[in-house]
């Protein structure tokens, strides 16, 4: 055989390697230096640290919920896209779109099961990771503004499902969005004006169609998407996720400083403070482990989990469509989302103060709460004996929101009206 031909058949046979290494670079990680260079020559997992400190993988301490939303958020991108092929924004198509959707295109059901409840999942899961974050105190300092951008992408996360929600253009969608948006025009001054803004038009209609599409499929995910991602970069930039300082396995420093003088307007680093052999470092324990598998499998993990409880629940459950729009024909109640229904359940009490007034000061004082509270401790642990006040004023606030909505769903019958749902 020919050299050339030789040379040819060699190439073919490294083929498969050759390739795994243009596109991977290194071989599956066997050793420490293997797996730190897996994190940080790969693209994707170029978002871990080589180690992570073993606290964080405690299923317990983050229950997955951070990642939950992330992959929600993912299947939800994944299914909407494909949803877009078919729908039409237009009032006059919307709704046989939905109905083509069931009855024509193969797993058009299933497919716009997924969407809707992976939404709805989404505004819970994301809510419930807020709560784990508040109860172990993650949003002290160094986290604070990460802490604010979270706030930002809870309300994007309500906005987007609110936006989404009219889609369908049926009965249901139409008077959940003439309620939701009646809320907003309760603002002051320039509640009228955003009601207008947000519709195009003094109500819902063709323009209201529109405008909602273009936030759901455009603004409002690419704004998610640059958040999300501020987000976990910073995490990493925070020092990784929260711990208590237990969880460090910090050396024991026995450290005795000679006398110096103290500029108090200074602020002095250990190094200009200690002189001489005198940090002692006792024995350090190995408290953080590579990235690669652990923090990898931890995560697929989460993946699978909530694709597998979509999944199921997309196949046990239809996403509801009622009968097409009838602007004459009011649903008796109209109620909002169920996200929006403890709005609304105040909103009965008090226009202004229910819709706009108590709902702007909570969110106000959500994005606050690190700056307001600036004690230390307590970090890294839920519901530490140390933040037993911030834990309880917030775990009302959890409740009584809860409660809202329970009563909104189950408890207001027609004209909002008090009634048993046995
Ligand atoms: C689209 C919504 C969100 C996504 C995809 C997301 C994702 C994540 C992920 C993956 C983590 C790390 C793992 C974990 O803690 O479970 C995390 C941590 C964190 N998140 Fe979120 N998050 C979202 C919304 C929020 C909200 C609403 C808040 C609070 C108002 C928040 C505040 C934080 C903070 C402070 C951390 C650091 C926690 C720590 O160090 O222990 N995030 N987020």
């Amino acid at each position: 055989m020919s050299a050339k031909k030789q040379s040819v058949l060699a190439n073919v046979r490294e083929l498969p390697s050759n390739l795994w290494h243009s596109i991977f670079r290194n071989p599956l990680p066997h050793n420490d230096v293997e797996r730190s260079a897996t994190s940080f020559t790969n693209f994707f997992l170029h978002i871990h640290p080589v180690k992570v400190n073993k606290n964080t993988l405690r299923p317990i301490y983050t229950m997955g919920l951070g990642l939950m939303s992330f992959f929600l958020f993912v299947i939800l991108v994944v299914s909407g896209i494909l949803l877009m092929f078919y729908y039409v924004p237009s009032t006059e198509q919307a709704y046989d779109r939905m109905l083509d959707l069931r009855g024509s295109v193969a797993f058009g059901t299933f497919l716009r099961n997924m969407h809707r409840w992976a939404a709805h999942g989404m505004v819970a899961v994301v809510f419930f990771h807020m709560c784990r974050v508040f109860f172990t105190g993650a949003y002290k300092r160094p986290r604070e503004f990460n802490w604010v951008l979270g706030v930002v992408l809870l309300l994007i996360t309500l906005f987007l499902s609110f936006t989404g929600y009219l889609l369908p253009w049926d009965q249901l969608a139409f008077w959940a969005i003439t309620v939701g948006t009646a809320i907003a025009g309760y603002a002051p001054l320039i509640g009228k004006q955003i009601r207008f803004l947000l519709l195009g038009d003094a109500s819902v209609g063709q323009e209201a169609l529109l405008r909602f599409y273009v936030l759901h499929v455009a603004l409002l995910p690419a704004i998610a998407t640059l958040l999300i991602a501020i987000h976990f970069w910073r995490i990493r930039k925070d020092g990784g996720l929260s711990r208590p300082a237990r969880a460090e396995g910090k050396p024991e420093l026995s450290i005795s400083v000679q006398a110096v003088e103290l500029d108090p307007k200074r602020t002095y680093g250990l190094q200009g403070l200690v002189r001489g052999p005198l940090v002692k470092v006792g024995n350090v324990p190995e408290n953080s482990v590579y990235s690669w598998p652990n923090l990898l499998i931890a995560e697929l993990f989460a993946l699978v989990v909530t694709l597998a409880i979509i999944l199921i629940v997309s196949l046990l459950f239809n996403a509801p469509l009622e009968e097409p729009v009838n602007v004459m024909h009011p649903p008796n109640p109209a109620k909002a989302p169920w996200y929006f229904l403890g709005l609304q359940e105040m909103v009965s009490y008090s226009a202004f103060w229910g819709g706009v007034g108590v709902p702007g000061l909570f969110v106000l004082l959500l994005i606050l709460t690190p700056y307001l509270d600036r004690s230390p401790g307590g970090v890294g642990l839920w519901f530490s004996r140390k933040r037993l006040l911030a834990n309880t004023v917030f775990l009302t606030f959890v409740i009584v929101n809860i409660a809202f909505i329970v009563i909104g769903t189950f408890f207001r019958g027609p004209n909002w009206s008090f009634v048993t749902p046995w």
